[in-house]
Order: structure tokens, then sequence, then C-alpha cells
């Protein structure tokens, strides 16, 4: 049975993600940083291994042929860990992935990354942080599918997004990130896919059913 390492499982995302991951039947392993974390998931049934992005961790992809990674350094941190953390971590994720024959990535990277030079002053160095890491991903030998959802909110998943930029509203609630990524990885693409993700009327199966 196909194992999905979660990096970054312990996040607003990854904890969605692993819940429904598990609801839907798929074998995962969340990666954390610290032990509580671990306990939080093996008490649901979730394998958890510790891992730091900021550390060694390759130990974490035993036995695992598809990889979600929706870490990130968050809002409250310096660029320091922009650059450690979603830049150098994501980036040694996908070799580590390379190295063990990885069959799908999963990257959460972010909308407009493309454009960084277009983003608000102070978030230009995390879309170049996100941007690079994605283009190391597309340049990889690995299959990938790379999401770029728009600002995340919490609200409760409506099941249905928009991959069209163009139109109202510029969010997306994380547990229709959360739904994404599940069918991402039940329809792995023939090669690799960039998907720009915003709340809308598309149900999320539909988005992906076609691989
Ligand atoms: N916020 C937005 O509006 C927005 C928009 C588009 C895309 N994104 C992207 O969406 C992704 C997930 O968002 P989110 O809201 O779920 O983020 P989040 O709640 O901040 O979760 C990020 C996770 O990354 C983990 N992490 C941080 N540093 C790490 C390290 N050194 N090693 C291992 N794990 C580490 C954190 O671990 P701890 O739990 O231990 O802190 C946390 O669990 C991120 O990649 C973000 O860049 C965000």
């Amino acid at each position: 049975m196909s194992k999905i390492l979660t990096i970054g499982a312990h996040g607003g995302i990854g904890r969605l993600f692993c819940q429904k991951a598990e609801e839907a039947g798929l074998s995962i392993r969340a990666m954390v940083r610290i032990e509580e974390q671990q306990a939080h998931f093996e008490a649901q049934g979730i394998e958890a291994v510790l891992g730091d992005l900021e550390a060694e961790f390759s130990h974490a992809f035993e036995g695992c042929d598809q990889v979600v990674f929706t870490a990130g350094s968050g809002g409250s941190t310096g660029g320091d860990k922009t650059l450690l953390v979603d830049l150098y971590g994501a980036i040694r994720s996908i070799r580590e992935s390379e190295e063990r024959g990885v069959g799908h990535f999963v990257m959460v990277s972010a909308l407009r990354v493309e454009k960084p030079l277009e983003a608000p002053p102070a978030m230009r160095h995390y879309m170049v942080a996100k941007l690079l890491a994605d283009q190391h991903l597309f340049e990889s030998t690995l299959r990938s599918t790379i999401l770029r959802p728009g600002r995340l909110t919490n609200q409760a998943g409506s099941g249905r997004v928009r991959t069209k930029t163009e139109g109202q509203g510029s969010e997306i609630s994380r547990e229709n990130v959360a739904d994404c990524i599940v069918e991402a990885l039940r329809h792995p693409s023939a090669s690799n896919r960039v998907v720009d993700l915003l709340d809308g009327d598309v149900p999320i199966e539909k988005v992906f059913a076609g691989g």
C-alpha cells in the first residue's frame, strides 16, 4: 500500500489533511517536530515520526512513495526561517524524495509566487522562497503536483474551488486545500501539474479527476 509522508503535518492544513486522509483510508506518516504532536497523531491511529527541516529528517522518508509538503515558517518568524524552512527545507525534501525514488510529490505553494515583485514588500522574500522551491521541484525528476492557494482562512470547507484567478475573492479555506491534497494524491497527474486554488464553485473531485 502506498505510504504518504506529510511534512508540516501539525500545521493548519496539515492537521486537516491528515484527518481526512486517515478517514479516506490513505496510509500516512505525519512528520512533526515535538513529542506531544507525535502523541496527538498516534492517539488518532496515525503513524507519526519526529523530524525537523532544519536538522536531520531523512529517516522520515523510509518506505514512503508519496510526499506532501505543507510546512512553512509562518508569519511570526524572520526571513532567516523563510530561507531555512520554506526554501532550503523544501529543496532538501525534494532531493531526498528523488534519492528515495518517491513517485509523486505534492507541494503546497502559494498563489502568484511567479510574480514576487508584485507582492507587498514584506511578502516578497517569502514569494521568492516559494517560487524557487517550486522551480526546484519542477526541474527535479519527480512527478509533482504544485498547489497554489490564495490567502488561507479557517472557514469550513465548501468542497468547491476555482482554479482561475479572475473574479471575486482571493481566499481559500484550509479545509478546501486539505481536500484538494487528498484528491491530488488519489489522481496523481501524468506529468507535473500546477493548480491555482481559490474558494469557488467547481467540485474538488472534478478539478483533479482527470489526473
Ligand atoms: N497563510 C496563508 O495565507 C498562505 C497562503 C498560501 C500558501 N500558504 C502556505 O501554506 C502552507 C501551510 O499553511 P498553514 O496555515 O497550514 O501553516 P502552519 O499552520 O503555520 O503550519 C506550518 C507547519 O510547518 C511546520 N514547520 C515549521 N518549521 C518546521 C521545521 N523546521 N521542520 C518541520 N516542520 C516545520 C510547523 O511545525 P510546528 O507545528 O512545530 O510549528 C507547522 O506544523 C505553508 O507552506 C504556507 O507557506 C499560506
